[in-house]
């Protein structure tokens, strides 16, 4: 197959990952966006958020002229033979989606494709709730292109599993691919890109209809989000019992196969831009259908009430929290990412506030986006050390490799009460039980 030229709208996680993964392998591919900073930026080599070997890549790709940014959308769109729309879906007020960027891209994709004469395919890889390609996309599409959605161009819903921290190499190395089809030919377009992409190494590819495969992204991640707090649930009942230890519960569960060890650890519970918004939006979206999906909403409520147990133990060890200075070491929502959207500490650090703590805060990489948050409200520190000093309490929030290396005496030497409260299960019970007033999530006293 001759390699197909593609464009992608939007220069989030999703949409620079997956411009670098097929530029990477050699695709001419085109990002866009409305922001002459980003495009600058991107077009410099120089990614806008922080993820691991990102910038390498990008700087690769740019240099060797598979990869730009243009501002010009129909550009891009006249340039490529497949399309995929990769803008935000963010959450408005009530939990429902806001589609107010995918209707915008998709006008926009419209007015080009009225000036092409050939097929075109737009694949939708934004997480959309079911219904959206089809009832708001496709008529768009179909509006201001003046063309026919099926014969003078294609139309695919293609959800995106990858993560961030981890983004580009789930993007090449995907479980699966989920090609939701408008009609047999956008799928075949669609479905022979990706043999070309990965060749031998094509994962499991199911075929369905579009709201399937949109319904299929929003049940994988309330399924991982009701794996964390059901994990969670359990690790409160561990607490309550002395000497139990979630960690080795999970491992114990982890090892039956029809379980599996994946998204089994208990901690503060799940923040970031996908699971809170996306269980959200599916509780939304099933209460506009008539049906209320319980399970689902226990699952948010475990994981908003997950970060008060910091706090409680906090104040447990410390009888009160007025004026005591605790160190939050941890503050993205998961390790190897600048996001702090939906990150733990955010509650955490509130609750510690009200209670009139004084907080010194530590990151490896999100000291930048935290300071937007809390401004002059908390103490930023420079290293674990300098967060640590002279600290009465330390919370770990955030398991960045840098934190699970620390060893008992790093917190002996530094603070003036050595209290500890793992809260993602980073170091041994026993080994810091000995030497510090060590306390964890699921850990039984
Ligand atoms: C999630 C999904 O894992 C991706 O498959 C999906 O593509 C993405 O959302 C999306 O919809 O775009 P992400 O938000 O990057 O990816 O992060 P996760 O690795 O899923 O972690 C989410 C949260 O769960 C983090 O706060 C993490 O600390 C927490 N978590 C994860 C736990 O508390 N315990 C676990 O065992 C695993």
């Amino acid at each position: 197959m001759t390699q197909q030229r593609i464009s992608i709208v939007g220069t989030g996680y999703v949409g620079l990952c997956t411009a670098i993964a097929f530029a990477t392998k050699g695709y001419k591919t085109i990002t866009s966006t409305h922001n002459p900073e980003k495009a600058t930026s991107i077009n410099k080599g120089i990614p806008t958020f922080y993820e691991p070997k990102l910038r390498e890549s990008l700087q690769q790709v740019v240099r060797n002229g598979y990869l730009k940014c243009t501002l010009d959308r129909k550009e891009a769109v006249l340039n490529t033979a497949i399309t995929f729309i990769a803008t935000a879906t963010p959450s408005k007020p009530n939990g429902s989606i806001n589609l107010q960027h995918i209707r915008n891209s998709t006008r926009e994709i419209a007015e080009a494709l009225n000036k092409k004469d050939t097929y075109h395919l737009v694949v939708v890889k934004s997480t959309v709730v079911p219904g959206t390609t089809e009832k708001v996309v496709k008529p768009l599409l179909e509006k201001h292109s003046n063309k026919h959605c099926g014969s003078d161009f294609g139309l695919c819903m293609n959800p995106e599993f990858l993560r961030e921290g981890s983004a580009l190499h789930d993007a090449l190395n995907p479980d699966r691919i989920i090609i939701g089809e408008h009609d047999k030919k956008s799928g075949d377009t669609l479905e022979a890109l990706y043999r070309d992409f990965y060749g031998d190494k094509t994962p499991p590819t199911i075929r369905t209809n579009l709201p399937t495969a949109e319904l299929i992204k929003y049940a994988n991640n309330a399924f991982l989000a009701t794996k964390i707090s059901f994990i969670n649930t359990i690790a409160n009942i561990c607490e309550k019992i002395p000497e139990a230890d979630i960690t080795i519960v999970a491992k114990g569960i982890g090892l039956d196969q029809r379980i599996n060890p994946q998204f089994l650890n208990a901690g503060l519970g799940y923040g970031g831009s996908c699971l809170p918004k996306d269980v959200k939006a599916l509780i939304a979206f099933s209460n506009q259908l008539g049906y209320t999906p319980a399970m689902l909403q226990e699952v948010q409520e475990v994981n908003e009430n997950q970060p008060r147990h910091a706090v409680e133990k906090a104040k447990e060890k410390l009888t009160e929290l007025k004026d005591k200075k605790i160190a939050i070491l941890g503050l993205s929502f998961k390790p190897n990412t600048d996001d702090m959207r939906e990150a733990r500490s955010i509650p955490i650090i509130n609750q510690l506030l009200n209670e009139g703590a004084n907080i010194t805060a530590y990151d490896p990489f999100a000291t930048s986006n935290a300071k937007s948050i809390f401004g002059n409200k908390i103490t930023y520190a420079s290293s674990v050390v300098e967060a640590l000093k002279n600290a009465d309490c330390c919370i770990i929030v955030t398991e960045w490799q840098e934190l699970k290396a620390l060893k008992p005496e790093d917190f002996t030497q530094n603070m003036r009460k050595p209290i500890l409260i793992d809260g993602r299960r980073i170091y041994n019970p026993e080994e810091f039980s000995q030497k510090l007033k060590f306390t964890a999530i699921g850990l039984g006293q």
